[in-house]
């Protein structure tokens, strides 16, 4: 029997989570116990001997393997201990399997003991896997995607303990403390969100690899972080989110008042929310002509469908609407504004824009999707601006917005415009970048899972989702409705945006 590789297989624990006095790995699963699928992915990976670590009443429920009983059940380390005796005489390495994770693989124990020889290291944790829709992208460009996604876990964990201690905090906390904690909230909210974004950035405008034969060969993962895309991504996307928030809540509360609640609180809840809100919606469309001229440079192809531009050209226009006609390589029914696009992407009247004629057929995104997205965004984010600015002229001037119907009124109209721009802007970024996942270095074909069936899930996930934000809208609007119910408190109290 080889004595270089063991498996410890935990099945020891009371395993409640069925809701049976049947502990959770002992319940059967296709025709045998989950715990068994386990131990037989350990022996089919070459492992030479399995420890299963059982309690005293389930120890006799196992044939043919060792056994090690675990006396009280006192958690994962207490248990892999209880194995340290049966593992006496094992020279090489141990594998820690949980009993209860039946769609285990060989391959994967397999890789996982391959992945933590070669690096050499004392201990190696395999913590979740992509690579079950993505095998293909991950395998690529796990190297250097997987120190963002660690820091973005860390950032959510830290953001999900202090929201905690936010919302159960209000009563035990001091205001200064609890002030502190919803601080720690928002830093670490929008930390996860640029994390993530540099790994999109990544994809858009890969650096810090080193490549030879279709494979990463050398990894820089900071240069891989500071992609050229990293900075006016994230700026777009945070500006997006506290566009979207702030004016959706401005909206509601605007909605309130036009709606004849007089209360104080909608007042100075409008305006809390326009001081996130319009700064945000205001410098959007600087933020997304930065993104736009690093595309140009960039990503000349996406920019070209985004502005359906089919001839290269200079002194090319800017096109407002239109649907671009693939067969007859041009954008009909489009308002054009003479060398505008030149001017916006490259800051000069007559540069030259490159047209989705200059590359291969085989490399343009899907026409229709891109332009018509882009336009929406770009349109939303426009009534947006003019939204806010209009916000910011009313309280410059000291006057009550409170008391501008027409002003509630576009405030009510545009509080789901973020939103829509915000889905409209990954369609453009995701979409505007096939037939690659990563921009010249995979295609989408070779980074996808071939599992058969995933509609099943998709068609889950989606209905889930919905019937999720089915019941946050439902809430809230509970909320909102019981506002106008309560009386009518310090109404009338002047507040500009200004005061
Ligand atoms: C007002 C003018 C706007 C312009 C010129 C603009 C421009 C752009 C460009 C060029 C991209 C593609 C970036 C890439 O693929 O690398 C993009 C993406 C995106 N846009 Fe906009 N945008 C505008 C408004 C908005 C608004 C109002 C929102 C949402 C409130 C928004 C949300 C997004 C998002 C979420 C993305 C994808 C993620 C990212 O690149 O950060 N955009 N935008």
């Amino acid at each position: 029997m080889p004595n270089d590789l063991a498996a410890v297989v935990l099945a020891g624990g009371l395993g409640t989570r069925m809701k049976s006095a049947l502990p959770k790995h002992l319940h059967p699963l296709l025709g045998r116990r989950m715990v068994d699928w386990v131990i037989r992915a350990a022996h089919d990976a070459g492992v030479g001997r399995v420890v299963v670590v059982a309690s005293p009443d389930t120890a006799a429920l196992f044939d043919g393997v060792e056994v090690a009983v675990q006396l009280t059940p006192l958690g994962t380390g207490d248990a892999v201990r209880s194995a340290r005796a049966a593992l006496d005489g094992v020279q090489g390495d141990v594998v820690v399997l949980n009993g209860d994770v039946p769609a285990l693989t060989p391959e994967l124990v397999h890789a996982l003991v391959e992945a933590h020889r070669a690096a050499g290291a004392a201990g190696t944790v395999l913590s979740f896997e992509l690579g079950l829709l993505w095998p293909g992208f991950m395998k690529f460009a796990g190297p250097i995607v997987g120190v963002p996604f660690s820091l973005e876990g860390f950032a959510f964990f830290t953001e999900a303990i202090f929201l905690g201690v936010y919302l159960y905090g209000w009563d035990r906390l001091s205001r200064r403390a609890h002030l502190l904690a919803g601080i720690v909230v928002a830093v670490s909210g929008a930390a996860s969100a640029v994390f993530v974004l540099m790994v999109n950035a990544w994809m858009n405008t890969p650096t810090g690899v080193t490549m030879a034969g279709g494979t990463i060969v050398a990894v820089d993962p900071v240069a891989g972080m500071l992609s050229p895309a990293a900075f006016p991504q994230a700026l777009h996307m945070v500006l997006a989110a506290y566009a979207s928030t702030g004016l959706a809540v401005a909206g509601v509360h605007a909605w309130m008042l036009r709606r004849g609640a007089t209360r104080g609180f909608h007042r100075r809840a409008l305006i809390v929310a326009l001081w996130v809100g319009a700064p945000a919606a205001l410098l959007q469309p600087l933020s997304g002509d930065i993104s736009a001229r690093l595309v140009a440079k960039t990503q000349p192809v996406k920019l070209a469908a985004l502005e359906g531009q089919f001839a290269t050209e200079r002194g090319a226009p800017l096109r407002i609407g239109g649907w671009p006609d693939a067969r007859a390589a041009t954008t009909r029914y489009a308002l054009e504004i003479p060398h505008g696009l030149s001017l916006l992407a490259y800051h000069e009247w007559n540069a030259e824009v490159k047209g989705l004629a200059a590359f291969p057929r085989s490399d343009w995104p899907p026409l229709a999707p891109v332009h018509v997205s882009f336009q929406i965004m770009v349109a939303l984010g426009m009534a947006m601006a003019l939204v806010a600015l209009w916000a910011a002229w009313v309280g410059w001037r000291k006057r009550e917005i409170a008391e501008q119907p027409r002003l509630l009124r576009a405030l009510a109209v545009v509080a789901p415009f973020g939103f829509i721009a915000t889905e409209m802007g990954w369609l453009v970024t995701e979409i505007g970048r096939q037939p690659w996942v990563v921009q010249g270095l995979l295609r989408t074909s070779d980074a996808v899972t071939p599992m058969p069936g995933l509609i099943v899930p998709l068609t889950v996930f989606t209905l889930l989702y919905l019937v999720l934000g089915a019941v946050v809208v439902a809430l809230i609007a509970a909320m909102v409705r019981d506002t106008a119910d309560e009386p009518a408190g310090d109404a009338g109290e002047p507040l500009a945006a200004g005061a």
